[in-house]
Parts: structure tokens; sequence; C-alpha cells
């Protein structure tokens, strides 16, 4: 299984042993890839979308990973138990829709890492980071298919 590069940057970003929670996971490439390649023993995969959901499901079996993941629909967080996970990744979507999922961590993401990845409005999503005390620890830029993709690291 071959990542886009976007992906693959971001799944070099996750640590190893971790316990991933991937919101809006669409197909669950990035959870999958991260079990079958040794990277996370299990993972959490959530999507807003039924049908996305769905999708998910079927990578995963495919794969040969589908009783190592936990396939949730929810709203951002809202179903997820914020105990089991220490790192979040909410990546390809709106700097909005991210703020919206992330700002019920305000405070309360100690131990987390959060890998986000803003699709559009980067710089609001930054200065949202600075301004409520989520420190970032690393941001890369990744180049795919003549994007430039930002993707920032915000670990305690
Ligand atoms: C463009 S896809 C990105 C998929 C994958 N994360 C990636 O980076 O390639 C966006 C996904 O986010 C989901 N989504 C959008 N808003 C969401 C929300 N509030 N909570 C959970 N999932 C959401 C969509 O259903 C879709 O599957």
């Amino acid at each position: 299984m071959r990542l886009p590069k976007r992906l693959s940057a971001i799944a070099g970003l996750v640590p190893k042993g971790s316990r991933i929670c991937d919101v809006g996971t669409d197909h669950a490439l990035l959870p999958v890839w991260l079990i079958v390649n040794g990277i996370c023993e299990t993972a959490i995969a959530t999507d807003i979308s039924e049908n996305c959901l769905a999708r998910a499901e079927e990578t995963a079996r495919a794969y040969g990973v589908y009783d190592k993941i936990s396939f949730i629909r929810s709203d951002g967080l809202a179903e997820v138990n914020l105990d089991a996970w220490d790192t979040l990744v909410v990546a390809g979507m709106g700097g909005e829709t991210i703020i919206s999922i992330i700002e019920c961590l305000e405070g309360v993401n100690v131990g987390k890492t959060l890998i986000l990845q803003p699709n559009t409005k980067q710089l609001e999503l930054s200065l949202f980071l600075r301004e409520r005390g989520f420190e970032i620890t690393n941001e890369i830029i990744v180049r795919d298919r003549r994007r430039n993709y930002l993707i920032e690291v915000i670990a305690n």
C-alpha cells in the first residue's frame, strides 16, 4: 500500500506505538497504513459520513486489519472517548472545521500529540492555536501534486 505524499508526511510524524485517532478518516488509508507498517497496534477511525466509514471498513478488510480498528461515526470528537487515544490526526479539511473539532481539547490536551493538516484557512488555524495555548512544536510543508500542504504538530 502506497500513501500519497501528503499522507505519507503525516504518517512520518506519528510516534511509534501511539494510540491514534484519525478524525475524518474517509478511506482510512492512514490508520490502515500505520497498522500494516507496525507504527500503531490499533487505531480509531472516525468520520461524520456513514458512506465514508463504510469505505474505511472496506479498506481495513482488504488489508486484513479490520479487527484492529474501531470505526466510529462522529461529528469531530463528539462520540470519541478522550482517554482512548494519545495521538490525533485531523487532515484534509478546512481550517475552520479543524478548529471546530479541536477546540474541545483546549486545556485538556496534556500528554497528547495533535497532527493537523488544513486544506484552507491555514493562517486562521495557526492564530487559533497560538491564541488558545496549543504550542506548535513542529511545522512542515509538503508538496504533493503541485500543491503545498502545511502540517502542524502540537506535542505535549
Ligand atoms: C477530504 S477528506 C480527508 C480524508 C483524510 N483525512 C485525508 O487527509 O486524506 C475529509 C473527510 O472528513 C470528513 N469530515 C468532514 N467534517 C467532519 C467532521 N466534523 N467530523 C468528522 N469527519 C468529518 C468527511 O466526511 C471526509 O471523509
